[in-house]
Formats: C-alpha cells, sequence, structure tokens
C-alpha cells in the first residue's frame, strides 16, 4: 500500500520523477488527442503559467483580502457578457468547469419554480444530444431528466420537447452546440417555448460560448444562441475550452442578475457567522481566475479569430480527406470544430480503423450512436490535418487488409 514517505524527497527529485511519469501519456502537443485540451502556443501558455503563479496560492474565497481578485473575476465576466449578449441587467458567477456552471443553473431553475410556482417534483426537458453532466445535476438535486431524441438534422426537435413538458417541467435546455454532433440547437425556439410555459431556459455554450462568435465573424451561418434571445435565462460558457486558459476556468452566465439568488447559499447555522457563496465550491483557487484574465486579454478578439480560423481550416482539410476514401463519409450538419465520420461500407470495420490509428499514436474517441469516430479540433489540429488524413487512409488500407489481425472486430479503443 502507498503511504506519505516518512522522510520527504528532494524537490530535483520530485519534479524529475513527475517528468519520468509523464513519458507514456499521449502526445497532445503534436495534435494526437481530439479531446481534453486545448492549445494555441507557447506564448499563450507561457501567459497562462505566469498568470496562475502570480496568483497561486491566493484563496479567492476571500475576496475582502483580495479585492484585486474580485476585480480580475469581475471584468472576467464583463468581457464574457459583452460578447454573449448580456445586456444592462445580466450578471454571472465564476464556477470550476461547465459541469458545475451547469449545476448551478440546474439548482437555480429548480429552486426558483418551488418559490414561484410550487413545483415539489420538477423536471428537465431536453434533447438527448445534452451533455451527460446535465443527469448527474438532476440526479444530486432530485429532479427528472427527460431526454427528448433529436431530428434527422442532429437538432433538438422543439415540438417533441413541447410534448413532454407538464406543470412541473421547470427548465429546459439546448446547447451551442452539442459534444455528440457539433450542432447548435434552435436556442431561440426552445426559448420561446420555455417563455411561454414560464420555465428556465437554458442555454450549454461550454463548447461554443467562445468560439461561435469568432466563426460567425469568419462568415460562417451560426444561428442566434446568446442572452439576448427573447426566454433565455442562462448560460454556460468554458473558458478553460475555447476561452483557452488553463483548467477550472467556466462562467455561469444569466440575463437577469437578479436569478443568481436562486443558486446562493447562505447560512449562519453555525458557530463561525454567515457563511455565503453562489458556487458549490468553498475554496476556490485565484490562479485560475487570474490565468483566465490573462488569457481573454493576451488573445483578444485578434487571437480568438486566429483559433477560430485555425479549427475552422483544420476541420475543412479532415473532412474533406477523410470523405474522399471510398468507403467512409462525415456525418453532416456540423457547425463547429466537432464532427464524426464513419464506414458506410458494411464490409469495413470501425473498430479496426480505430485500433489501426490507435497504433500511430492518435488518441481515438468512440462514438456510440451512429457508430463512428469522434473529434473536437483545438487550433493545433491545424499543424497536423493532412497528416491525419494520411493515417486514417493507411488505418483504412489496414483494416481492409487485415493487417491488424490481432485486433479484434469488436475491440473499442477509448
Ligand atoms: C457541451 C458540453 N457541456 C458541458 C460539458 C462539461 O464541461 P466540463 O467537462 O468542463 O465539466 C462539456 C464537456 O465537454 C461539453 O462538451
Amino acid at each position: 500500500m502507498t503511504s506519505i514517505p516518512a522522510t520527504g524527497a528532494p524537490a530535483d527529485a520530485i519534479l524529475a520523477a513527475l517528468r519520468d511519469r509523464k513519458q507514456g501519456d499521449r502526445d497532445w502537443r503534436h495534435g494526437r488527442l481530439a479531446v481534453y485540451f486545448y492549445w494555441l502556443d507557447e506564448e499563450l501558455e507561457r501567459v497562462q503559467q505566469q498568470a496562475y503563479l502570480t496568483y497561486w496560492t491566493e484563496n479567492n474565497l476571500g475576496q475582502r483580502a483580495f479585492p484585486s481578485l474580485k476585480s480580475l473575476e469581475d471584468e472576467v465576466i464583463a468581457m464574457a457578457l459583452s460578447l454573449l449578449g448580456g445586456g444592462a441587467r445580466a450578471g454571472g458567477t465564476f464556477t470550476s468547469g461547465g459541469s458545475e456552471s451547469i449545476f448551478l443553473a440546474m439548482m437555480a431553475a429548480r429552486n426558483r419554480a418551488r418559490a414561484q410556482r410550487g413545483v415539489t417534483r420538477p423536471n428537465i426537458v431536453l434533447p438527448n444530444s445534452a451533455h451527460l453532466t446535465f443527469d448527474r445535476a438532476a440526479e444530486a438535486l432530485g429532479m427528472e431528466i427527460r431526454r427528448v431524441p433529436v431530428g434527422t438534422d442532429l437538432r433538438a426537435d422543439v415540438p417533441a420537447m413541447a410534448a413532454r413538458m407538464d406543470g412541473d417541467t421547470v427548465v429546459l435546455v439546448g446547447s451551442a452546440p452539442n459534444y455528440p454532433f457539433g450542432t447548435f440547437d434552435p436556442i431561440t425556439e426552445i426559448a420561446a417555448l420555455a417563455a411561454q410555459y414560464g420555465a428556465w431556459m437554458h442555454v450549454d455554450a461550454c463548447v461554443g460560448g467562445f468560439l461561435a462568435p469568432y466563426v460567425r465573424r469568419l462568415g460562417h451561418d451560426i444561428p442566434a444562441f446568446e442572452l439576448s434571445v427573447p426566454g433565455v435565462t442562462s448560460m454556460s460558457a468554458d473558458i478553460h475550452k475555447h476561452g483557452m486558459a488553463p483548467k477550472g476556468a467556466s462562467l455561469l452566465l444569466v440575463a437577469d442578475a437578479a436569478d443568481r439568488e436562486w443558486h446562493k447559499f447562505d447560512s449562519r447555522a453555525w458557530q463561525r457567522g454567515p457563511y455565503s457563496a453562489y458556487t458549490t465550491q468553498g475554496t476556490r483557487p485565484g490562479g485560475a481566475v487570474a490565468a483566465a484574465w490573462a488569457a481573454m486579454n493576451h488573445l483578444g478578439d485578434e487571437g480568438y479569430l486566429r483559433c477560430a480560423r485555425l479549427i475552422m481550416e483544420a476541420k475543412a482539410i479532415m473532412t474533406a480527406g477523410i470523405a474522399a476514401i471510398p468507403g467512409l463519409d462525415v456525418l453532416q450538419p456540423s457547425d463547429l470544430g466537432i464532427f464524426v465520420w464513419r464506414a458506410t461500407d458494411p464490409a469495413l470495420d470501425i473498430g479496426k480503423v480505430a485500433a489501426a490509428l490507435d497504433a500511430e499514436g492518435w488518441l481515438v474517441g468512440r462514438q456510440q450512436e451512429p457508430d463512428g469516430i469522434h473529434l473536437h479540433l483545438n487550433p493545433i489540429h491545424r499543424d497536423y490535418a493532412a497528416e491525419y488524413v494520411e493515417s486514417v487512409s493507411r488505418a483504412v488500407a489496414a483494416a481492409r487488409g487485415g493487417q491488424n489481425s490481432r485486433i479484434g472486430a469488436n475491440e473499442r479503443t477509448y
């Protein structure tokens, strides 16, 4: 059993041990992963790291002690609100990640409906492409989840969602875009439906929040999904995804700052006096806020546009290359840098293709429905897009030729 060593090791030995430990990890710096990371260049990395270190040990729970952290957090929220359609009444909360932002939104919707409508058995109606973190939140919050199949266009089927609503529906959800397909749900229609029933409407822009506005500026067709859409109550937008900040940075934005009160904890039921928080966390890393602020100010609109351009160029190279390989197709539509490709030739086993790609060092994300391969691109993929297509071509040849006979037909590589 591992236990804390009786005597500590010197700093250099500890740091060398960590470097050694990483040797077998996947090579994200060379675009071998299309999941888990977001990376532009070494300059941004340096800014992130130095900013984090500047607030290395400060606790963002203690804004009385560290007013500078409050000013950084307020500016991050204000910058995001100006990007994402926040009006004069809008507000926001800095959280640890998309899951926490979504948890707080569901909690707020539940609490508001309980107080204002007397709902005691609340349900959430959402397209079945919405992230599973909604189910996790619902489980913890005592809410029922009603997943509604998406249409053939891979977008939320709004009439089908309406059919699943009842007097206990407290929140409707739409993604901008969803993770399985990278498609935008019709936010305007879902929000109008929510408004009609007095329900909370949450837009999950964890992926799209800091990318979609810039992809739109490049001339791509991106539907309205912002806080300014009538009927939208809240939005999750992750700075640690396409906001290009290090992990531990997301926002829950609300069209009306008063709605933040529904996810506030406030009590003095102990000896120590009052304690209150808008997040599920108590102690919060000051470094995460400082690094998010630094990334946003270092990149600016210009930097985010560059990221958007690189991602969309990588996607164009990959989708054209894959579509040109006989027996494969790319699922359509897909709106940003997430897409799925699969085998259309029944004789081609996508499991074998995935395994051959894995053997070339690419970490393969398997899509369950339809059986295929999922990619979520970030700027670094622009440099490796052509190489990826060549690998796919080789992997297909290997799968057809049975050159990977050691790989079972049903093997999954996640
Ligand atoms: C659309 C969407 N929503 C929510 C989440 C959850 O975010 P996090 O992993 O930061 O908790 C993700 C993560 O990939 C996502 O893609």
